[in-house]
């Protein structure tokens, strides 16, 4: 296997530093990764050389900065295979893709009676924007639930189905448990009703092969900065025959075409979505960010992190004490789990202490620990740079925590 892991932990300076004395152990890949540096110096070289808006000037620079925007669109659309670069929408970030989802989807085909189905698996960047909407449009928000190892239940998502119902949107992978969503079938099943599904992929596409075509998901959204890029970047794909139809979400420059004080009339796709000036260093930081995991390999990325969550769930499930929250048969990336009669936070902040980065709560999260009636798990999150030796010292930590507190 083409994967090594002493190189690639060199290419992220972020893992070489002590945190209380300590080599640092990052496990809270799903709240954001760490950067490599190609990804930190295309951003560096964007402000010490180009620094210049995008779609605006004739002159060099301002030239550069658009051609540079641009084909990070089409690398983006490439990675995703999707069929046109118009169809790749740039926010900033996952949570701002559903927004505009909710809202200019929801204005434009969203009435009273309507139905808009989510699943208990959600953030809530994916919960509130619908449950917004629905509130506007007096439409009604369902829910899918999960069983008790964390699992979509799909014989209750086909109950759900009416002739009401106007989109679903649920994710791929969820943060809290890890579950990998059985996303095609569920596209499957709705297309069927000729619902249309957006998939939320804020921790999917990190984690899986995407292309859009194949899965012939209608809208999927990610955001750069769980990629390995920078922060303040995000993407919505949408199938063009939808963004088409769709309202603007914001207004300003850039999104138009014409403007008079009568009338204003619409830039075409992508730019309808896009306005004002946008983060251009960010997104070309992101582009160095897809070109790097395409250096690494997704295939050989999903490889490794398969035997990576394998092993560390292996070694917390030896520990007494210790239960995990979402077992569900197909996993990536996360491990939420509690010690027994020890409360998150605490374990957390002894955790901290020994130079070990998990996050703790209920991460964004809220029905899914109610659903398991808990305040919050620890949660260890996993990236291709994380290595065994890291899961023991998780490991070492946990039995530390058992100790101070029993
Ligand atoms: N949504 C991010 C997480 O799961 C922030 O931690």
């Amino acid at each position: 296997m083409n994967f090594d892991i002493k190189k690639i932990r060199k290419d992220f300076p972020a893992l070489h530093q002590e945190i209380y004395g300590k080599p640092l152990v990052y496990l809270d890949n799903a709240a954001t990764t760490l950067k490599p540096q190609v990804v930190i110096d295309s951003i560096t070289n964007y402000y010490s050389t180009i620094n210049s808006n995008v779609h605006r000037g004739v002159h060099y620079l301002s030239q550069q900065a658009t051609e540079e925007f641009e084909n990070t669109r089409e690398n983006i659309r490439k990675y995703i295979n999707a069929r046109n670069t118009h169809e790749i929408i740039f926010t900033k970030g996952t949570t701002e893709s559903i927004n505009l989802m909710a809202y200019s989807f929801g204005k434009k085909f969203l009435s009273q009676g309507d139905e808009v189905i989510i699943s208990e698996l959600e953030h809530h960047a994916n919960i509130v924007p619908w449950q917004m909407i629905c509130e506007e449009k007096r439409a009604k928000l369902k829910v899918i639930p999960i069983n008790n190892n964390g699992e979509l239940i799909l014989e209750k998502f086909k109950d759900l189905i009416t002739k009401k119902t106007k989109i679903v949107s649920v994710s791929h992978i969820s943060n809290a448990l890890g579950t990998v969503n059985p996303i095609k079938a569920i596209i499957d099943i709705a297309h069927q009703h000729d619902i249309p599904v957006m998939i939320d992929g804020a921790q999917g596409i990190v984690h899986e092969k995407i292309d859009v075509q194949e899965l012939d998901c209608d809208f999927y959204c990610f955001s750069s900065h769980k990629m390995y890029g920078p922060m303040g970047v995000g993407i919505l794909f949408g199938k063009e025959e939808y963004l088409e139809e769709m309202p603007p979400y914001q207004t300003g420059g850039e999104m138009i075409k014409t403007v008079t004080f009568e009338k204003t009339t619409f830039n075409e796709l992508p730019f309808k979505f896009e306005t004002g000036t946008p983060n251009v260093a960010d997104v070309i930081g992101f582009g160095s960010a897809i070109d790097y995991i395409k250096k690494i390999g997704i295939e050989n990325i999903i490889r490794y992190e398969e035997e990576l969550l394998k092993y560390a769930t292996q070694m917390l499930c030896g520990i007494q004490g210790l239960r995990i929250y979402g077992e569900a048969k197909k996993k990536a990336g996360v491990i939420s789990f509690l010690l027994k009669d020890i409360h998150p936070y605490d374990a957390g902040i002894i955790i901290d202490k020994l130079s070990i980065a998990v996050r703790t709560g209920q991460h964004c999260a809220q029905p899914v620990m109610d659903r398991f009636g808990i305040p919050g798990t620890i949660r260890a999150s996993f990236a291709f740079y994380n290595t065994k030796e890291e899961v023991d010292k998780l490991v070492e930590a946990i039995l530390k925590v058992q100790e101070m507190f029993n």
